[in-house]
């Protein structure tokens, strides 16, 4: 998918910058031609010879310097970009990007290039969570930048949280998702589009119960059982649902997503935390989606301490976990709207559509998780919406935050006819 795409690759000063060596390296396995474009604080990081034998190509420096090889002027990089990647982004270019300053080669660059941008910010967690860099990360969405969630781990300043670069196999992985997949994604109708749904909807008076993010199921104190769901999906219908004006109860399982501002935010680990929180939040919304992926079975026996390494097989039994939905669907009330998921990897519709009746949900959500475009951990979902009147939506693949506005646009309809 990277073969002899042009990538600028800007570097910007923070710690993670040296972990660009290896990902110039894995994206010219994948045929890419590297152009890396070094700040003046990156270079404190990582040098420009370093840069130059690993991209094979010159490396900008600086908007002055004599360039041997593209000897035209100084937004040629910006014009060859088939895609630009700034990784690490620091706190500093983003705010400069947000701002549309253009003071040195790369923040030039990006302010030139028509190429698709991603952004990987990487910084202390702090600053990542500050309202000022949210807003201008925000900014820069808005304005169709790709945003990569950094992770979460330790971090250089010796703190732990969110903040960390992606690995570069992540990064590379990204960008190859991109181009399978980029120039398949669909804009929604102008009918289906956020911003005609965002003039149209009006959600305010109403509380909305949204469950996001897979579960933890405890092993010992170090270790558990989870699953591959990011929460994506999940957090961008409760944002999608708070800006039309519901009241929103977000409960997540652990995510590396930042919690929404503006929605009542719950942090659970188990299956059995989330249901409890489920339950109690429950009476007092008429909506509620349940986008979570829930474990469902547990550890029988969770151990006090650490499981030591002993013999050649390790035996754990399992139990089953409450399916939160199915008791939703048992009290739920009328006038209530409940909707859940069904994520599959065979036979689609008859599964869903099994669990639509089995759960008593007023809609499902369906999405074939074997298809890479699809379902976790990605931007992208490929998804059919099956309501109890048999009918069966299908929609192209799109945009996980544009597909939260389609959900809330048809759960609507849904709430409307029963209330
Ligand atoms: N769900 C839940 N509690 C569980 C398991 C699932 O509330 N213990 C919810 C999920 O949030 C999702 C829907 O049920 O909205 C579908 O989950 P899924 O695991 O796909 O369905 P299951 O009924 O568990 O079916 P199976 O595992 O057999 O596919």
């Amino acid at each position: 998918m990277l073969k002899d795409k042009n990538i600028i690759l800007g570097v910007t000063g923070g710690i993670a910058a040296y972990k660009c060596v290896d990902l110039v390296s894995r994206l010219r396995k994948q045929g890419a031609n590297v152009h890396v474009i070094l700040t003046k604080g990156a270079q404190n990081f990582v040098t420009e010879t370093a840069m130059r034998e690993i991209s094979g190509n010159p490396v900008v420096t600086s908007m002055w310097q004599e360039i041997q090889q593209y000897d035209v002027e100084h937004i040629a990089l910006a014009r060859l970009a088939d895609v630009v990647l700034v990784a690490p982004a620091t706190a500093n270019v983003i705010a400069k990007c947000a701002c549309g300053m253009a003071d040195d080669m790369l923040t030039t660059t990006l302010l030139a290039t028509k190429a698709p941008v991603f952004f990987a910010p990487a910084m202390n967690t702090n600053m990542y969570e500050n309202s000022i860099t949210q807003q201008n990360l925000h900014t820069l969405q808005e304005r169709g930048c790709h945003i990569i969630d950094p992770a979460a781990g330790h971090l250089a300043c010796g703190t732990s949280g969110v903040g960390r670069m992606p690995e570069p196999q992540e990064l590379v992985e990204i960008l190859v998702d991109f181009f399978a997949t980029g120039k398949e994604l669909a804009e929604p109708d102008e009918a289906d589009s956020r911003q005609h749904l965002a003039e149209e909807l009006d959600f305010s008076g109403l509380n909305i119960l949204v469950t996001a993010a897979g579960t933890r199921e405890p092993i010992d104190p170090v270790r558990y059982i989870g699953n591959r769901s990011s929460g994506k999906m999940g957090y961008a219908i409760a944002e999608a649902a708070r800006d039309l004006g519901a009241n929103v109860t977000l409960i997540s399982g652990p995510s590396a997503l930042t919690p929404l501002a503006g929605v009542n935010f719950f942090k659970v680990e188990s299956a059995r935390d989330m249901r409890r929180l489920v339950l109690e939040n429950f009476p007092e919304s008429q909506i509620v989606i349940k986008a979570a992926a829930v474990a469902d079975y547990r550890v029988k026996n969770v151990a006090d301490h650490k499981i030591k390494k002993n013999d050649e097989e390790l035996t754990l039994v399992l139990e089953k976990n409450p399916d939160i939905l199915k008791e939703l669907g048992q009290k739920k009330q009328k006038g209530q709207v409940l909707v859940g998921f069904a994520a599959e990897t065979q036979n689609l519709i008859q599964y869903a559509q099994s669990k639509l009746e089995k759960k008593n949900l007023d809609m499902i959500v369906a999405n074939d998780v074997s298809k890479p475009q699809a379902g976790f951990n990605v931007d992208t979902n490929l998804i059919k919406l099956l309501k109890r009147d048999g009918s069966i939506e299908e929609l192209p693949l799109m945009s996980k935050k544009d597909l939260a506005y389609i959900i809330l646009n048809h759960v609507m309809k849904i709430y409307r006819q029963h209330n």
